[in-house]
């Protein structure tokens, strides 16, 4: 790939922050960890250097060998990356008086740099360091300072090196992304042709040379990933493509028929699997979550395998994994051993199927996902879909799984799911759901004294369900919820409102 970018990942929170501002400028970008280089660099244009959780004065600092890089391709370093290039080259890094987290606006910036062209002379920027640049490496230029920290920004001299201490990448940064832009595309000439149409293209060409007539098999969940995945594929092979979509009894209510209608319309070559009774079968009298998890990850599996066996001489396994689950990580400690977070949209297929993986978005975050899904013409409907767990309402429905409760666990789910859709809420949370608690408590009904179940809704915010908090729906829409569910779903007399962030909760209560 051509006007290629390298991220070296120093295990910053942020990194994965920069490698989306980058694409957001149109241009491709690739994290790699700072202790795995890749061996071949000349595909990439221009490198940036992560933050990092580590200080360079602390005991074995990453210290990666960029004799191929400084001073022979553009280089920019953040934060610890900006401190590395300093402290090994000849500068000094002391701890600083302050710490300095958050914001801070710039005090001065050096005329005449086409690396701060367009950033104005007090732009806001977003500092998360308690070391600092005491002293500026050999052949280095101050080009910005705020009023805590001198050496915010520097070049050097006859190298197309630049160094800012702090992050470009976060929103907070009002010019982050203009000096991004500074420094890929005026001082690297990086080319901003990245864009989901472009994505499309090749991506579907290089399905077409990969797959040629075999056929794939893809078990689509109903999701954005899944349905994108499934999407390319089908116009890189058309009809060798075989969706299996399936019903575990667990989905919200009228999810089955809805989204089979739903890829119907799209025109993909997809069989539904109304398994319901096997996966209940297999969850009854379970009440431990992860024996739960595991019977629907088996029974999924099971299934998966007697579909796929219907569909003669599939070669093929194709899954809607994306970028952050393949992205190597630093691992938290900084030591040298990278792990590789694996991620199986279906569980985890048996080695017997012997079937070769196909992963169109591994390369790309949600965001570009939604936005290819776009530039294939899917809906803003589909595409703005909460996300929806694989097992379903059984982790929403603490204890034992009977029919009756997914019964009550879906008429519930979907008055709080269409009641934020009429309230033009929905697009406004990232997720929503109720879970039913195994707790029956007393109520009074007409004249009648009850004694029934308790739900509990659920409505966050997030960006990628790693960290969340609940959002803070209108006491009003929350009244007229509870009403409807109490009034109209039997076997239920209380509502309550979860108001825990992740961490500590997680989003799911099993
Ligand atoms: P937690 O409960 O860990 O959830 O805060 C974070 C996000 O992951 C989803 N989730 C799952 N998705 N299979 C999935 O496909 C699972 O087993 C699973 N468990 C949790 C959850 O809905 C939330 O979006």
């Amino acid at each position: 790939m051509q006007n290629n970018v390298l991220i070296l990942d120093f295990g910053s929170q942020y990194t994965q922050l920069i490698a989306r501002r980058v694409r957001e400028l149109n241009i491709y970008s690739e994290i790699k960890p700072y202790n795995n280089p890749p061996k071949d660099l000349s595909s990439y244009k221009a490198v940036i250097l992560s933050g990092s959780p580590h200080s360079v004065r602390g005991d074995n600092p990453p210290h990666p060998d960029l004799s191929e890089i400084k001073g022979k391709k553009p280089l920019l370093g953040v934060c610890y990356g900006a401190q590395y290039l300093a402290h090994f080259h000849g500068g000094e890094v002391g701890q600083s008086n302050t710490r300095e987290y958050g914001r801070a606006n710039l005090s001065m910036v050096k005329e005449g740099e086409p690396f701060l062209e367009g950033v104005s002379s007090n732009s806001q920027v977003w500092m998360s360091h308690s070391d600092t640049i005491k002293q500026l490496p050999e052949g280095a230029v101050r080009i910005a300072s705020t009023h805590d920290v001198e050496n915010a920004g520097y070049r050097i001299e006859g190298e197309d090196t630049y160094a800012i201490q702090f992050h470009p990448e976060v929103y907070h940064s009002t010019d982050g992304k203009k000096i991004l832009e500074n420094f890929l595309v005026k001082i690297a000439g990086v080319a901003q042709t990245w864009t989901p149409d472009a994505f499309v293209e090749t991506t579907v060409a290089d399905l077409k040379s990969k797959i040629g007539d075999d056929r794939v098999i893809l078990g689509l969940s109903g999701g954005v990933d899944s349905t994108v995945a499934a999407t390319l594929l089908h116009k890189a092979i058309g009809e060798n493509l075989h969706c299996i979509f399936v019903n575990n009894g667990l989905l919200r209510k009228n999810e089955y028929t809805d989204v089979l209608k739903q890829y119907e319309g799209l025109g993909l070559n997809v069989k539904g699997v109304d398994a319901s009774a096997r996966f209940l079968d297999a969850l009854e009298g379970e009440s431990d979550p992860e024996a739960k998890r595991k019977a629907i990850g088996r029974v999924f599996v099971e299934v998966f395998d007697d579909e796929s066996k219907l569909v003669e001489n599939a070669t093929w396994l194709a899954q809607g994994t994306i970028y952050p689950d393949v992205i190597e990580s630093v691992s938290a400690t900084g030591g040298p051993s990278a792990t590789i977070k694996s991620h199986h949209n279906v569980g985890g297929l048996p080695d017997y199927m012997k079937l070769k993986v196909v992963e169109p978005l591994r390369m790309i975050f949600k965001d570009e996902v939604r936005r290819v899904g776009a530039s294939m013409g899917l809906s803003a409907e589909l595409l703005g879909r909460h996300p929806f767990p694989g097992p379903g309402l059984a982790i929403r429905i603490l204890g034992d799984i009977t029919p009756e409760k997914v019964r009550i666990l879906q008429e519930v789910d979907h008055i709080f799911i269409n009641g934020l859709r009429e309230w033009g809420l929905y697009d406004k949370v990232w997720q929503a759901g109720a879970m039913l608690l195994p707790v029956n408590s007393v109520g009074v009904m007409g004249d009648e004294r009850t004694y029934e179940k308790c739900v509990a809704l659920r409505a966050v915010e997030s960006t990628d369900g790693m960290t969340a908090d609940w959002v803070h729906l209108p006491y009003e829409f929350m009244q007229k919820v509870s009403n409807d569910i109490i009034n109209k779903v039997k076997g239920v007399n209380r509502v309550v409102y979860d108001i825990s962030s992740k961490p500590p909760a997680t989003i799911e209560w099993e």
